[in-house]
C-alpha cells in the first residue's frame, strides 16, 4: 500500500482549470487576463477554509495570438499576449500561486501553431525554405483536390487541408486552416518545442496541460483513414492515421526527459482526446511518458450508475499499478454537467446532479480537475445569435465568472468580472449563481465544493486509498475507500427516484467480470457510519446505519465506516 508521503503532488492535487478571457478582467476591456487572475488568487486557495482550497491551477493559453480559436493558435510560444499582459505580469502570478501553495500548470499547444507564426509565414513562402517541412506538405492528389481523407476536428472546417497558392501545395491543419500542424517528424521541430518547455520551466512552471498531445504523432504516409473512422476507433478494430500513431510514444518519452532535467516534479498531462480506454492506457502506464491523461471516455458517459461503473472499472483493470487517472466531467470544450445530465432541466436536476458529480470527481482514486465556473454549477449560458464567436459552439461553456449579484454594491452589469462590456454576455442567472451569493447561502454548490475539496485534502483515504467497485443496488454507483483501517463508503444515486441500499447485499466488482460478496467483517456492515460530506450539507456528521439507507433521488453520501 502506497503511503500518502510517498504520493507525487500532481496525485494529491486537486487541480482548477482557468480560462483567462472568462475568469477575471483587470483592465475594463471586457476580456480577463493575468492580472485579473492575480485578483482572485485568495479565491482559490488562501490557505484558510473560506477558500475554495484548490492546489493547482492549470491555465489555457495566454500566448501571443491571432485569436482565431482563443489562443490554441500561438504566434509566439514565448510571450504573453497584450490582450492578457505581459511576462512580468506572468512571473508575478507564478509567484503569488507559490506564495499560496498553489501550483501552476500552463497549456502547451505542440500539434500546431498560429498560421501567422514566423515559423509558417516561411514555410510557406517557398518549397525550398529552411522551415519548409517544419509544418506538413503535400501534394494535391492524383485527381486533384486534398492528398487524403483526413478531416479537421471542427465539423464545420470539413477537409484537414488547406491548399496555398503560393506553392500549389496543400498544408495540414486538425483544427482550422489558421492552426497548421507542426512536423514532428522533424527533429529540428521537436528540438524547438522542448525549448519552449525549457523556457516556461526556466520561469518555474509545475507543469504542462498538453494540447491534443496525441496528434504529435501520424502516418508519414498519409495514408487515408479508415472511412469509418470514429466509429472503427471506438471499437479499436482499425488505426486512424492522423493521431496516436506509436511515434507519439517515443516522443512522449523525450518530453518527459526534458522535465525530468528539472527538479520538483513537472508534471505532464495529456488531452490525450481517446474514447478508447486501452489506447489512452498507453501513454501513462510505463510511467516513463505523460503523468496523466484526461479520461474523456469518462467525460463521454451518459448519466447512468452502470456506466460510470463500467468506464472507471475499465480503467482500473487495463492500468498498471503506476498508473494514475485525470477524472473531469467539464472543461472550454464541453457542455457544463447541469445542461449535458439535466435531461432539459438544468436548474433543477441538472444541479442535483451537479452536487453528485462534485461527489463523485472528488472521491474516485485519480486526480480531479474542475473547470472554472463548475464550482457555482453554471449550466451552459444562452448565447445571442449575434454575439457567437466560436466555430465550434463551444461559448455557452465559455461565458464570464459571475463574481458578485449584479447591481450590488455598485458592480457593474457584468457581474464583478469587467468594468466593461464583457467579450460574451453573462449568464442572465449571474445574480443567483454568483461567488459572493453562494459563499452565504450555506447550501450551495460552492460550499459543497469546499468542503469536499477540504476533505479530499485532509483525508489520504480519498488520495491515496484502494478503491473498490460495489455492486448489487440498481441506480447507485457505489465504491469503497480505504487504508489501513478507515473505509469511506461513497454511495451516489444517478436516479431521480429514493434508492435502498442495503450493506449487506452489496458485492465487489473483481478484475474481469466476476464478482463476490463483500469480504469484509459482517460487523462492518451492519454498524454504523457518520457521513462526511453529502449532496444535502445538512447531513455532515449524521450517524447512520449502513444496513438499511434511503438515498434519496440524485443525492449522494461519503460515509465514514465505523471500525468493527
Ligand atoms: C484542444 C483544446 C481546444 C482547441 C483545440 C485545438 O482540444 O482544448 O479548445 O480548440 O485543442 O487547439
Amino acid at each position: 500500500m502506497t503511503s500518502n508521503h510517498s504520493l507525487h503532488w500532481w496525485q494529491r492535487a486537486t487541480v482548477y482549470q482557468i480560462y483567462p478571457r472568462s475568469f477575471q478582467d483587470s483592465d475594463g476591456d471586457g476580456v480577463g487576463d493575468l492580472r485579473g487572475i492575480i485578483r482572485r488568487l485568495d479565491y482559490l486557495n488562501d490557505g484558510t477554509p473560506d477558500s475554495l482550497g484548490v492546489d493547482a491551477i492549470w491555465l489555457c493559453p495566454f500566448y501571443r495570438s491571432p485569436m482565431a480559436d482563443f489562443g490554441y493558435d500561438v504566434a509566439d510560444y514565448r510571450d504573453v499576449d497584450p490582450l492578457f499582459g505581459t511576462l512580468d505580469d506572468f512571473d508575478e502570478l507564478l509567484a503569488g500561486a507559490h506564495e499560496r501553495g498553489i501550483k501552476v500548470i500552463i497549456d502547451w499547444v505542440p500539434n500546431h501553431s498560429s498560421n501567422r507564426h514566423p515559423w509558417f509565414e516561411e514555410s510557406r513562402s517557398s518549397k525550398d525554405n529552411p522551415k519548409r517541412h517544419w509544418y506538413v506538405w503535400a501534394d494535391p492528389s492524383r485527381e486533384g483536390g486534398p492528398p487524403n481523407n483526413w478531416r479537421s476536428a471542427f465539423t464545420r472546417e470539413g477537409a484537414a487541408w488547406t491548399l496555398d497558392e503560393t506553392t500549389g501545395q496543400y498544408y495540414l491543419h486538425s483544427f482550422l486552416a489558421a492552426q497548421p500542424d507542426l512536423n514532428w517528424d522533424n527533429p529540428e521541430v521537436e528540438a524547438a518545442m522542448h525549448d519552449v518547455l525549457r523556457f516556461w520551466l526556466d520561469r518555474g512552471v509545475d507543469g504542462f496541460r498538453m494540447d491534443v498531445v496525441h496528434k504529435i504523432g501520424k502516418d508519414p504516409f498519409l495514408r487515408d483513414n479508415p472511412r469509418d473512422r470514429d466509429e472503427a476507433f471506438i471499437k479499436s478494430t482499425a488505426m486512424r492515421h492522423d493521431e496516436d500513431w506509436p511515434s507519439v510514444h517515443e516522443r512522449l518519452r523525450r518530453i518527459r526527459q526534458v522535465l525530468e532535467e528539472y527538479d520538483g516534479e513537472r508534471a505532464g498531462v495529456g488531452e490525450v482526446y481517446l474514447l478508447n480506454q486501452r489506447r489512452l492506457v498507453e501513454y501513462v502506464n510505463s510511467t516513463r511518458q505523460l503523468h496523466l491523461a484526461h479520461n474523456f471516455a469518462f467525460l463521454h458517459q451518459p448519466w447512468e450508475a452502470g456506466a460510470f461503473h463500467q468506464a472507471i472499472r475499465e480503467f482500473q483493470s487495463l492500468s498498471t499499478p503506476g498508473a494514475w487517472a485525470a477524472w473531469f466531467l467539464e472543461n472550454h470544450d464541453h457542455d457544463r454537467i447541469p445542461t449535458r445530465y439535466g435531461g432539459g432541466d438544468p436548474e433543477g436536476i441538472g444541479r442535483r446532479r451537479a452536487r453528485v458529480a462534485a461527489l463523485l470527481l472528488m472521491t474516485l482514486r485519480g486526480t480531479p480537475f474542475i473547470y472554472q465556473g463548475g464550482e457555482l454549477g453554471l449550466p451552459n449560458s444562452p448565447i445571442p445569435a449575434d454575439r457567437v464567436v466560436d466555430v465550434d459552439g463551444r461559448d455557452p461553456v465559455r461565458t464570464p465568472m459571475p463574481w458578485e449579484p449584479p447591481g450590488a454594491n455598485g458592480v457593474t452589469a457584468a457581474a464583478g468580472f469587467s468594468a466593461g462590456k464583457p467579450w460574451l454576455p453573462l449568464d442572465p442567472r449571474a445574480e443567483e449563481l454568483a461567488v459572493s451569493r453562494q459563499r452565504e447561502d450555506p447550501d450551495s454548490v460552492l460550499n459543497l465544493y469546499r468542503r469536499l475539496i477540504r476533505l479530499r485534502r485532509e483525508e489520504p483515504v480519498l488520495q491515496t486509498g484502494d478503491i473498490l467497485l460495489l455492486e448489487g443496488t440498481e441506480g447507485l454507483l457505489m465504491y469503497l475507500r480505504s487504508l489501513e483501517h478507515r473505509r469511506f463508503l461513497v454511495l451516489l444515486n444517478f436516479t431521480s427516484e429514493e434508492v435502498e441500499f442495503r450493506g449487506h447485499e452489496v458485492h465487489v466488482t473483481g478484475r474481469g467480470h466476476r464478482s463476490m460478496p463483500l469480504g469484509l467483517p459482517t460487523t462492518l456492515w451492519t454498524g454504523t457510519g457518520t457521513v462526511r460530506a453529502a449532496t444535502d450539507l445538512a447531513l455532515d456528521d449524521e450517524v447512520v446505519d449502513t444496513r438499511l439507507l434511503r438515498i434519496g433521488p440524485d443525492a449522494g453520501l461519503i460515509i465514514e465506516l465505523d471500525r468493527s
